[in-house]
């Protein structure tokens, strides 16, 4: 990927913008509304909110508000495991509240502990698919496993994987996997979910380049080959964090960068979340 614009295929007539504009923890209203006036004015054209973030409708009046035509912007949204056994409804709102028309990304947020309401959601999104009302189906946070068990029972893998991943969690299994079965990966917490400032090898990096520790980490992912949907409000950060397509990362820069995996993730254990928001709120937020 070499471009703020460029796409990556995630299904046959599918194509996701490889850089997007994450909205964790992002204010509903004004800190939402001009996040992403600011970042579809920078050239950015995806846009990863959830049912979760509580900021839909603010993400569509921007992209109402932006005038960029509905198909050149790529809408990303999610459902919250706890919404699983009222997935029909829970997406009429999603999709009312964005005023998009449609949803070209939609995904199981977590997997969640019930594997048979998972199977169900599941086909409910794929029935939601051949209705026109979302473009691709996709999921979050799920492990090898899940998603091999997921084709199993299903007979469909999906599209896309969101998942935590950056230098300290690099989840190269999971990659292998997705990459062997045409899986795209999108990295979540792709600049450390916020603790940046607590690597200083991704500082002294991106000096050598002319660069931050954010431009130097997220180049590090795009020649990796993950998409990336990092999160700012604040407009400077927007356009800082998309110019990362004018330098390269050296292979032994990349290996010093590849060295620091293990030492630390911020995310739940796939296996046992069962959506407790509360409790998620209180954990994965910190
Ligand atoms: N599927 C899931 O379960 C899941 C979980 C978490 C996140 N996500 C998605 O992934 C997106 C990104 O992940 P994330 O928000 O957790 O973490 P992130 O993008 O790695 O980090 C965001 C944090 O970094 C700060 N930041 C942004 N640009 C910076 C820069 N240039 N220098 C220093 N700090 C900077 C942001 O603050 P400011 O806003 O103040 O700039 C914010 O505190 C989310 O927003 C969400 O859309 C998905």
């Amino acid at each position: 990927m070499e471009g703020l614009q460029e796409c990556i295929r995630i299904a046959n007539d599918v194509e996701m913008p490889g850089f997007g504009l994450g909205l964790y923890k992002a204010k509903a209203g004004e800190e939402v509304y001009r996040a992403v006036r600011f970042a579809l004015d920078a050239g950015y054209r995806h846009i990863d909110t959830a049912t979760f973030y509580g900021n839909e409708k603010d993400v569509g009046l921007a992209i109402k508000d932006s005038r960029i035509p509905r198909e050149e912007v790529f809408v990303a949204t999610k459902l919250w495991p706890t919404d699983f056994a009222r997935a029909g409804e829970t997406f009429e709102k999603s999709l009312s509240l964005l005023g998009t028309g449609y949803v070209d990304l939609y995904m199981l947020h977590w997997p969640g502990t019930d594997k048979f309401l998972r199977y169900r959601t599941w086909d409910m999104v794929l029935d939601l698919r051949e209705k026109g009302l979302i473009r691709a189906a996709g999921v979050s946070n799920f492990t090898a496993d899940q998603l091999a068990d997921l084709k199993e029972k299903t007979g469909e893998f999906p599209a896309n994987d969101q998942v935590e991943l950056h230098p300290w969690f690099q989840q190269r299994e999971l990659r292998r996997f997705c990459g062997k079965n045409g899986i795209a990966i999108t990295a979540w917490g792709p600049i450390f979910h916020g603790h940046l400032s607590e690597e200083p090898l991704m500082e002294e990096i991106g000096s050598h380049y002319g660069k931050t520790a954010a431009q130097a980490t997220l180049r590090w992912h795009i020649q990796n080959g993950n998409a990336v949907i990092p999160k700012s409000v604040h407009q400077d950060r927007i356009l800082s964090n998309a110019d990362i397509f004018d330098f390269m990362l050296s292979q032994e820069d990349m290996q010093r960068i590849d060295a620091l995996d293990g030492k630390r993730r911020f995310s739940w254990d796939s296996e046992k979340f069962d959506g407790n928001a509360d409790k998620a709120r209180k954990n994965i937020t910190k």
